[in-house]
């Protein structure tokens, strides 16, 4: 017989909240707490700093604003690593790691906290043989391997800023990011297991790494692949031979911790500045109230550690909190699409946390591959990335959950850390597509394009006020200007979060995007990354890239293309959407290109993207008139019927 599992919800009305069982070990129960975080949310913020963390030395100051910077905690020191690792080694033997490796014949590893301590220390160690030190920044290019994590750790125990790059970026991608930061050292892998397949990732590092800074690459043996030169470290050798203690280098609260590469407006990612004390503050205590993490729990959060949600809730977070983390190198349905509940079953996972497109891809399988599982284990259920549409939080609910889990549906940004908008899970209620509250101590409004309110329950933009966020960025790498004009220049004294949203009773309802970034499976694009891409191409003129809405992946990016010279047709198209594979990666790859012989363009020659996200989705095209070229919408109109 299957356990069914302890209820954590009751319906009340037509809403979900706590069940007295969660109230009963919940972190955090007391809606007052709202109320009294606003009266002095500076203050509040400092209490859980010092609650929640470690410091070497008390800050002089909670918070500092001069926009468009602000600092917490400053004159406060600490250290990073030693707040997820050290401070746990009471319990030395307590797993802080669970790994999963895809191929079905390699046991899965647990790793210690002890035994993590004794890795970070000795990685941090070669890391500093090899030149690093405090403020460098180090690349890392890895796939779901506890070594990334080692690597990670290791970089904050020394005061070096990791730069983590999405394994499936392309090396053009990987180059930029290396180059923007002036990396010294790359750390990468041989290569990693995706759907039974050793997938090379050497060979996409090493081109990336040619004629920039990096002086040594430091690869992990993963798929048994010999690497040999002057540059090249082995990750293992180089950890055998290396001394195991490292003293922790005390940060200034407000001192660089990482950098995450993300996409704007624009064609180039920026880099988005991350500190030391004010995300661990974020990290540790929205784990603790949002996840309702306890230090016996496992968590899993499917998210690659190339994105923010792979940084903070695979990983800091939950070793913040000394709770268990678990990480799964490969595909979610391999060998067969009960791999990862047979996982959630094996490893008792209980905090299960991941984005509406996985949701919507198991929805599409036969239920049997997951109601065969026992997923009584499983406590709370998160959701991140997109909006997430009624049928699959309730699908989410009934078939994961079993009914008896609160779903969690979190809205924050790689600029804000950690999660920022959602409902408590000791509090409630759980309303399906509506994220919730803003966390306590920090406040959201919902405003027109001049920075005032909206009527209540009217669409607007979504802004945060002052103090911000202790979790949110600090800047943009070396681009003062980018930082500006991206998140103030609209609002100059609120964040702007470039999302769309409404209040619902009460509670904050996310639309989406507002600027020209797509949600690619969760993914974060921006439509000009991939109109560079598609220009590279000789043959290409010019170039518009939409998102367009699917079913599966929330979005997915339609290319429109005036060529120069060539033959439109299927043969381009294919090379088309191969030259994105090369330049960014398959996340990017247009599901279809349009051969159009023009793109609809204002007098001042902007190409109205309005109007072809539009017509892809069949609805007729609004501000025609301010076209130069309005015949153009009709023959584009025809081209996507001729061959949809
Ligand atoms: C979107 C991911 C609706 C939003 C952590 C945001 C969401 C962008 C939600 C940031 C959610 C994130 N509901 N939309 N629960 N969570 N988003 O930087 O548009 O990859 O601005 O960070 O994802 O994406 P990013």
């Amino acid at each position: 017989m299957k356990k069914r599992g302890i209820k954590y919800v009751v319906k009340k009305g037509n809403q979900f909240y706590p069940s007295e069982e969660l109230k009963k070990i919940a972190n955090i129960t007391d809606p007052k707490i709202y109320t009294q975080a606003a009266k002095d949310p500076i203050k509040f913020w400092g209490d859980l700093a010092k609650e929640g963390l470690t410091w070497s030395k008390d800050w002089d100051k909670t918070y500092e604003e001069k926009l468009p910077y602000f600092k917490w905690f400053k004159g406060g020191k600490l250290n990073f690593s030693v707040n997820c690792v050290d401070r746990h080694l009471a319990h030395p033997e307590k797993t802080a790691l669970i790994w999963v490796p895809e191929p079905k014949d390699e046991k899965p590893i647990k790793i210690s906290y002890g035994e993590l301590h004794n890795k970070i220390n000795k990685f941090a160690n070669v890391l500093k043989t090899n030149g690093i030190k405090k403020g460098d920044v180090v690349s890392i290019y890895l796939p779901m391997i506890p070594q990334a994590l080692i690597a990670m750790l290791a970089c904050t125990r020394i005061g070096a800023i990791h730069s983590v790059v999405f394994s499936a970026f392309a090396s053009d991608a990987l180059k930029a990011r290396i180059q923007d930061g002036k990396a010294k050292i790359l750390i990468t892998s041989d290569g990693y297991y995706r759907r039974g397949k050793p997938e090379n990732l050497l060979k996409k590092a090493k081109k990336a790494a040619k004629r920039t800074t990096v002086q040594k690459i430091i690869v992990v043996n993963r798929i048994g692949k010999k690497v040999r030169g002057r540059k090249f470290l082995d990750f293992d050798d180089e950890l055998e031979k290396a001394e195991s203690y490292c003293k922790p280098e005390m940060m200034n609260s407000e001192d660089t911790m990482f950098l995450l590469y993300t996409s704007g407006t624009t064609g180039k990612p920026k880099g988005v500045v991350h500190d030391t004390g004010g995300y661990a503050t974020q990290a540790y205590w929205t784990c603790k109230w949002n996840f309702d993490l306890h230090p016996e729990d496992v968590m899993w959060c499917t998210a690659d550690i190339g994105w923010v949600t792979g940084h903070t809730y695979a990983m800091y977070g939950p070793l913040l909190t000394g709770a268990t983390t678990l990480v799964y190198e490969g595909g979610p349905d391999f060998p067969n699409p009960g791999r990862w509940w047979k996982i959630i079953q094996d490893h008792k996972v209980n905090v299960f946390y991941t984005a509406p497109t996985a949701v919507r891809m198991f929805m599409k399988i036969k239920q049997n591959w997951i109601t065969k599982y026992d997923l009584s284990s499983l406590k709370i259920l998160g959701t991140v990335g997109e909006p997430i549409d009624k049928k699959s939080w309730m699908w989410y609910f009934k078939t994961i959950g079993g009914s008896r889990c609160p779903i969690i549906d979190t809205w924050w940004q790689t600029e804000t850390g950690g999660t920022l908008i959602n409902t408590i899970p000791g509090i409630g209620p759980f309303v399906p597509t509506v994220s919730g509250k803003s966390f306590p101590g920090i406040k959201h409004v919902i405003v027109d394009d001049k920075g005032k309110p909206m009527p209540k329950g009217r669409q607007g933009f979504l802004a945060q006020t002052s103090p911000f966020a202790p979790g949110m960025l600090h800047g943009v790498f070396n681009n003062h200007k980018k930082y500006v004009d991206t998140y103030w220049k609209k609002f100059k004294t609120m964040y702007d979060t470039s999302d769309g949203a409404y209040l619902q009773d009460g509670l904050i309802r996310i639309t989406g995007r507002t600027d020209d970034v797509m949600k690619v499976a969760g993914h974060r694009l921006a439509t000009a990354e991939v109109e560079n891409a598609i220009h590279d191409n000789r043959k290409v003129g010019d170039v518009a890239v939409v998102p367009m809405p699917d079913k599966m992946r929330g979005q997915v990016p339609i290319a429109f293309v005036v060529l120069k010279r060539g033959k439109p047709g299927k043969k381009l198209e294919q090379k088309l959407r191969k030259y994105v594979d090369i330049k960014i990666g398959p996340t990017a790859r247009p599901a279809r290109i349009f051969f159009v012989p023009d793109l609809p363009k204002t007098r001042s020659g902007k190409i109205m993207r309005r109007i072809l996200k539009a017509l892809l989705i069949n609805e007729k095209p609004e501000g025609l008139m301010t076209l130069v070229n309005p015949t153009s919408v009709d023959k584009i109109k025809n081209i996507i019927t001729e061959n949809s």
